[in-house]
Formats: structure tokens, C-alpha cells, sequence
């Protein structure tokens, strides 16, 4: 009994083994949005490229080399009356040949891949998009130097224009990473790092930050949006434009509320505040997300996130403000209304 189970083991870890494979490596990896297998930027084709390219290769060397070993065990396997093989330890041709042939190999390997870093750093050109990205602990801000908009966790991008990352970090080190557009790359206090690249087609690519940085590294998330030209173009001009004025009495509330309040000490609402340690809410309500990227922008999410930022993303730098009963549903009124 304890032998056929024994006999069995190699077979059941066999089968575990090919459905662990099965479930990581199958359709999920097409299917998921995280993937970098369907590269939606040139920044992400050429890497992608790079990779496959690595990988057929080393699949071709990892072939032969077990090639290699499986006729060494069948030639040299040991057989009645069959003398013990001629020793080759400390064989000079074979140890000097094969050293060459790897060295030559890892050569081969550095020509392609070295061609692609470089390619993956040129400087942009004067045309590109420039946008200030800022990994902070634990969101992320996007600023438009040029068109004069500043938002966070959002990064709105027009499709087949090229666009200029500069990447600063005025905390601890970050690393920005949207896999199907290509990246990661770090984001390092004292420095700016450059990252540029062009999405192909309109669509939502989402991000996270790649690098651990604390406790809610993990909910430091981002969304790409790419538009079409003219669509960008309508979010720009909406972004530029003053936040609008509340009209309804809940929303008024909230307005007076926020004023008041320590909220104005760290985030900017144009014309209202102007702390710069939170994200912008100046367009908050334009937002479909919140906490980068965690929750849907809805009215109770962001009550129950005034209520107790901490409770819903753990080590969050936002304080609990003591906002209690109507006051979270009335900054959550406000804020929603800020399109
Ligand atoms: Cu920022 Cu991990």
C-alpha cells in the first residue's frame, strides 16, 4: 500500500505542477489588463519584442543543453560488464571551448538588448506632450506644465502623440509602470528620471506603482486614459476652466465646510485653497475613481473615506478629521460636484 501510494507521488506533482502553469500562464495573462504581452505603445512593442526574442533563444539553449545531458545519461548509463567511461575532469580544449562559446553567447545576447535600452531613452522630441509625474506615498500627480493642468491618478493622454514623462518623487522611491504601455520605470527623490512613450489607440491602461514604498504601496494605483485627439482636447479645455459653483444646498454645505476646515491646508481647489501635500481636487468630481485608483467615485465611498481615510486604505497620510453624521455626505456632495 505505502509503496503504490509512494509510486503515485511523482505523477500527482506532475499534474500540480502543469495546472499550476496551466492557471498562471494561460489565457489570463491575454486577458488581464496588467499584461505587457498586448503592448499598446511602441515603447511597449520593442520591449515586448526584446523579451520574446530573449526568450526564444534561451528556449533553443535550454533544449540542447537537456539534449545534451539526456544522450550523456543514455550513452553513459551504467550496463552489466560495462567499464566505468573515460574521466575528462580538467580536459583544456573542453573547458576553454565552452567558456568562449558562452561568452560568445551572452555577446549575442548584449547586441539586441543593448540597442533596445538605448532606444527606450532617447530624448523626446521638441513636439511631445510633457507631463510631470509625482509618485507621492500613495497617489500619484500628473501636471501639464504647458497646458496649465494639474490632476492626480488620472493621467488623461491623447492617442499617437508622444509624450514626455518627467518623474519625481518627493518622498521615498516610487516606480511608474502602465504594463500595456510600456515602462517601469523608478521615480527617485532628488532626481527627475524620463520615461517617453506614445499609446497607440484609446482605451484604459491601468498603472501601479512597482517599487515598495510603504505600507500601501500596494493601493498606489493610477488609470491611463487615452483619448481621441479631440477628445483630449474637450478634457483639457474642462480641466482649465474654474471649478464649478455648487447649487444644490448639500453641496453649498460642503463647500462652507471644506473652507473651513483643515482640507484646505493640503489640497488646492482653485480659487478656494491652495495646500499642495494631497492630490488637486479642483476637478475632483471629473474623477471616476478615488484613493488612487481604489474605489468608484461615488458619493458613499467618498463619505465613508472622509469618515476614516485610514480605515479603507491603511497608513493613508490624510488624518480622520473628525467629520461625522451629515458633514462627510455634505464634502462628498461638494466635492462630486466639481466636474
Ligand atoms: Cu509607490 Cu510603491
Amino acid at each position: 500500500m505505502r509503496k503504490s501510494l509512494l509510486s503515485r507521488t511523482p505523477t500527482a506533482l506532475l499534474l500540480l505542477a502543469v495546472a499550476l502553469l496551466l492557471s498562471s500562464c494561460g489565457w489570463s495573462m491575454w486577458d488581464s489588463p496588467m499584461t505587457t504581452v498586448r503592448p499598446k505603445s511602441g515603447f511597449g512593442r520593442i520591449t515586448h519584442e526584446i523579451f520574446m526574442l530573449m526568450s526564444w533563444w534561451t528556449l533553443g539553449i535550454g533544449i540542447a543543453v537537456e539534449a545534451g545531458l539526456l544522450w550523456v545519461c543514455f550513452r553513459y548509463r551504467e550496463r552489466p560488464g560495462a567499464p566505468i567511461p573515460k574521466q575528462v575532469h580538467g580536459h583544456t580544449l573542453l573547458e576553454v571551448s565552452w567558456t568562449i562559446v558562452f561568452a560568445l553567447i551572452l555577446l549575442i545576447f548584449a547586441i539586441p538588448t543593448i540597442a533596445v535600452i538605448f532606444k527606450t531613452q532617447e530624448a523626446p522630441a521638441a513636439t511631445a506632450l510633457r507631463v510631470d509625474v509625482g509618485g507621492r506615498q500613495w497617489w500619484w500627480e500628473f501636471k501639464y506644465p504647458d497646458l496649465k493642468v494639474v490632476t492626480a491618478n488620472e493621467l488623461h493622454l491623447p492617442a499617437g502623440q508622444t509624450v514626455a514623462f518627467n518623474l519625481h518623487a518627493p518622498d521615498v522611491i516610487h516606480s511608474f509602470w502602465t504594463p500595456q504601455l510600456g515602462g517601469k520605470r523608478d521615480v527617485v527623490p532628488g532626481r527627475v528620471n524620463r520615461i517617453t512613450l506614445a499609446p497607440d489607440e484609446p482605451g484604459e491602461y491601468p498603472g501601479q506603482c512597482a517599487e515598495y514604498c510603504g505600507m500601501s504601496h500596494a493601493n498606489m494605483r493610477f488609470r491611463v486614459i487615452v483619448h481621441t485627439k479631440a477628445d483630449f482636447e474637450k478634457w483639457v479645455a474642462a480641466q482649465q476652466g474654474p471649478p464649478v459653483q455648487p447649487t444644490d444646498p448639500l453641496a453649498q454645505t460642503g463647500q462652507d465646510l471644506f473652507s473651513r476646515s483643515a482640507c484646505v491646508g493640503c489640497h488646492t481647489i482653485a480659487g478656494i485653497s491652495g495646500g499642495v501635500l494631497g492630490p488637486n481636487l479642483t476637478h475632483f468630481g471629473s474623477r471616476k475613481t478615488l484613493g488612487a485608483n481604489l474605489l468608484a467615485n461615488t458619493p458613499e465611498n467618498l463619505a465613508k473615506w472622509i469618515e476614516n481615510p485610514g480605515h479603507m486604505k491603511p497608513g493613508v497620510l490624510m488624518p480622520d478629521l473628525g467629520m461625522r453624521g451629515e458633514q462627510p455626505k455634505a464634502l462628498a456632495a461638494y466635492l462630486l460636484s466639481l466636474k
